[in-house]
């Protein structure tokens, strides 16, 4: 499934969120299996994301309809997938209803760096990857070198 909503929560156990609905039918594989991967995109892949996010597991296999390759996790039976530039395997570990979605927290127990696309610092090289971001409401964007800018904080925050 595609997910939209999602953010790191801690570096140190490393643990990361999700919101699922527990209508999806992704949802009840996590609770069943308790682990997932969670697989990011270049936008060149958009169409997959909404592909996969515009249909329902319970249907089709997916990873056959769209031809998704796939490669071998290392901690877990996790998908990992080929068009990835980053993936993480996670196990869950705690989760709780907020509305109509149920909150997934989760142990990042292996990550997938594909190591060219990152440069020394481990930021993501924009010369040779665009990450796929959602605006929401069907709206897909990207980075590029000219529309990001780093700030310092500390030299920032003296001002
Ligand atoms: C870009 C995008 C982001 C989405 N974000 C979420 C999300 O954060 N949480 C969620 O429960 N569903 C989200 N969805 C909807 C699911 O991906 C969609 O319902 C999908 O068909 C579920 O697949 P499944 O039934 O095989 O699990 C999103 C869909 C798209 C296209």
């Amino acid at each position: 499934m595609a997910v939209a909503w999602h953010t790191s929560l801690s570096f140190n156990p490393p643990l990361y969120g999700i919101a699922v609905a527990s209508k999806r039918f992704t949802y009840q594989f996590i609770i069943d299996s308790k682990e997932f991967a969670v697989n990011f995109l270049p936008f060149k892949a958009s169409e997959l994301i909404a592909s996969i996010g515009g249909t329902g597991g319970q249907e089709i296999d997916k990873f056959q309809r769209f031809n998704i390759a796939k490669s071998k996790p290392v901690k877990t039976a996790v998908p990992i997938l080929e068009a990835a530039y980053a993936a993480y395997e996670c196990k869950l570990i705690a989760s709780k209803d907020y509305g109509d979605h149920r909150w997934l927290v989760e142990e990042i127990v292996a990550v997938h760096l594909r190591e060219k696309t990152f440069t020394t610092e481990g930021f993501v090289d924009l010369d040779k990857v665009n990450p796929a971001l959602y605006l929401g409401n069907e709206y897909y964007l990207t980075a590029t070198k000219n529309t990001i800018r780093r700030l310092d904080r500390e030299a920032h925050g003296k001002c």
